[in-house]
């Protein structure tokens, strides 16, 4: 099976971009359209053809670039069938338990509502990926902003079930700042301390701190960790359900 390539670059303000790149099939696919011009000039810096792009959700920041990249390129567009109508130049929508071929990968969409409400999850397993948009950030999350706290909590436990090894490409490098606010939620979390420290010392010297890794979230990251005594106690909501607590935890980090 031929490797999948990576290309990570920031654009706007705080965007990611991401292209990938299949070169037995010379496939090429732009993982959301931030912004065409940064698309297009990390294309050539790459020297790949844009084949697809395949769009998460319909925020403008991570559709901006469609009709301007479709037009240069004739590439096809993927999004997700619940707010396809709000996805410039779609072509094919797909929603959970959809899976399509990308050159020699699988991909499989997971649902993951709750950022918006048709916001999708590409995982491809054969290369160990996942492009979750804007509903998980390293040491945070999405903002619940057309969905319920309930909904998101069970989109990000779809996230936390694959294997603790898939890399995770998100849509935008709040890392430092949301590593701040973790440490607010669980100071004494060792893994989190010193994660945080590393995060400092990638952001001075000018690197990203993404993707990150299911692994590691489970342990740093305090969205994903409202079953934890010491968090729980912290909250005063002892023994209340996960998605209560991690709801709490998002309503604090909206607030700081
Ligand atoms: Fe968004």
């Amino acid at each position: 099976m031929a490797n999948l390539e990576i290309h990570q670059f920031p654009c706007l303000s705080d965007n990611f971009g991401v292209l990938i790149h299949d070169p037995g099939h010379n496939l090429t696919a732009s993982i959301d359209a931030p912004d065409a011009k940064a698309v297009s000039a990390a294309l050539a810096e790459k020297g790949w053809a844009l084949t697809h792009i395949l769009t998460t959700h319909h925020h403008a920041d991570h559709t901006g670039g469609n009709l301007a990249l479709k037009g240069a390129s004739k590439c096809a567009i993927t999004g997700p069938r619940g707010e396809a109508g709000k996805i410039p130049g779609i072509d094919a929508s797909v929603s959970g338990g959809d899976t399509f071929a990308f050159g020699d990968h699988e991909v499989h969409v997971l649902d993951t509502p709750g950022h918006t409400a048709g916001h999708i999850t590409y995982v491809m397993p054969s290369a160990g990926v996942a492009f979750v948009g804007d509903t998980l950030f390293a040491l945070g999350c999405g903002r619940v902003i057309e969905g319920d706290a309930q909904m998101m909590w069970q989109s990000l436990g779809k996230l936390m079930a694959l294997p603790k090894e898939t890399a995770v490409y998100c849509g935008h490098e709040y890392t430092q700042a949301n590593a701040r606010f973790a440490l607010t939620i669980e100071p004494e979390n060792a893994a989190l301390q010193k994660r945080a420290r590393e995060v400092d010392q990638l952001r001075a010297a000018g690197k990203a701190t993404l993707p990150t890794t299911i692994g590691l979230e489970l342990e740093t990251n305090p969205f994903l960790r409202p079953h934890v005594a010491a968090i729980q106690q912290r909250l005063g909501m002892q023994g209340q359900p996960e998605w209560k607590i991690f709801g709490e935890i998002r309503e604090r980090k909206n607030r700081s």
